[in-house]
């Protein structure tokens, strides 16, 4: 499976099959992981943490035999820094077939951060299950897709615009940017709340956070500023796809946007 295959058919797995990957599986990963960079250029850790090893479980969860976590400096950009790296591993395990649930919400975040000895000034923002997904889904798992309405997401002409935001951009007038805008709109998000915006715009493609109510004041710890940096990875890919260089680079263009709506990073498109 290409990555591009893998951003059109990832979904998150809650329901595994109950065995453990093969070593060489979870080395691929790990070696994936510790070798995968960043724009924001924030070093990040990443631990593999057994279950049995450390009496581990999350309540949405079964059959699940590893975890992976990452860790880094509790710093400005983290979230979206994490997001991005976080989805390029979780798009390489789904080429490998191995499932992935993001878990920012639904865990017990003192166990996890003490099996991977977080440290004073350090943030652990999610972890995932690595596993092989199982036959059939369970029961928990299909109520909680249908509670986030997880098979559905926003019409392209509300997440992208063409020049300013008074003007959504149809999928019929993306032309090359078509399949980087396309693999935005697929990317997993925090309750599926798809805060990512981007305006199109002189060669270039901003990105904005549209805040929903529950994070609007956010200050310190803001869980959709993670969803930007998957939209900015999924975006990178698509581009590149269509023989696209995005170009990253945080320079707000001073487009007037709706109050709760921030930018964040652009991709200059050559
Ligand atoms: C940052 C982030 C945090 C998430 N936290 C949780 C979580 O705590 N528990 C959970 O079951 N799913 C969590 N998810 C998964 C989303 O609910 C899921 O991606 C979304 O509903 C879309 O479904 P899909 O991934 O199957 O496409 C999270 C996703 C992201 C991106």
């Amino acid at each position: 499976m290409t990555i591009i295959e893998a951003a059109r058919h990832r979904r998150s797995v809650r329901t595994f099959d109950g065995k453990p990957l093969k070593a060489e599986e979870i080395k691929k990963i790990k070696d994936f992981a510790d070798s995968a960079a960043n724009p924001f250029e924030i070093p990040i850790e990443w631990v593999m943490l057994d279950t049995e090893e450390y009496s581990l479980s999350t309540p949405v969860i079964s059959g699940e035999k590893l975890y992976i976590a990452g860790k880094m400096k509790r710093v400005k950009n983290a979230e979206a820094a994490f997001g991005y790296t976080f989805e390029k591993i979780v798009l390489f395990a789904e080429t490998l077939g191995i499932g992935t649930t993001w878990i920012a919400g639904t865990m017990k975040r003192e166990i996890f951060e003490q099996a991977i000895n977080l440290a004073d000034g350090e943030v652990m923002p999610c972890i995932s299950p690595l596993g092989r997904p199982a036959a059939k889904m369970s029961l928990r798992e299909t109520v909680m897709r249908k509670g986030v309405k997880a098979d559905t997401r926003l019409g392209f002409e509300e997440l992208f615009y063409d020049f300013d935001f008074d003007t959504p951009l149809a999928e019929e007038k993306a032309g090359k940017l078509k399949t980087a805008l396309e693999l935005v709109r697929l990317a997993p998000s925090a309750v599926n709340k798809q805060p990512w915006r981007i305006v199109i715009k002189d060669g270039r493609a901003h990105f904005y956070e549209k805040k929903s109510k529950a994070h609007a004041n956010a200050d310190s710890w803001d869980v959709q500023k993670i969803d930007i940096g998957i939209a900015l990875a999924h975006f990178e890919i698509g581009a590149a796809h269509e023989g696209i260089t995005a170009e990253f680079e945080i320079s707000d263009p001073g487009i007037p946007a709706a109050q709760g709506t921030q930018y964040m990073a652009s991709f200059v498109l050559k």
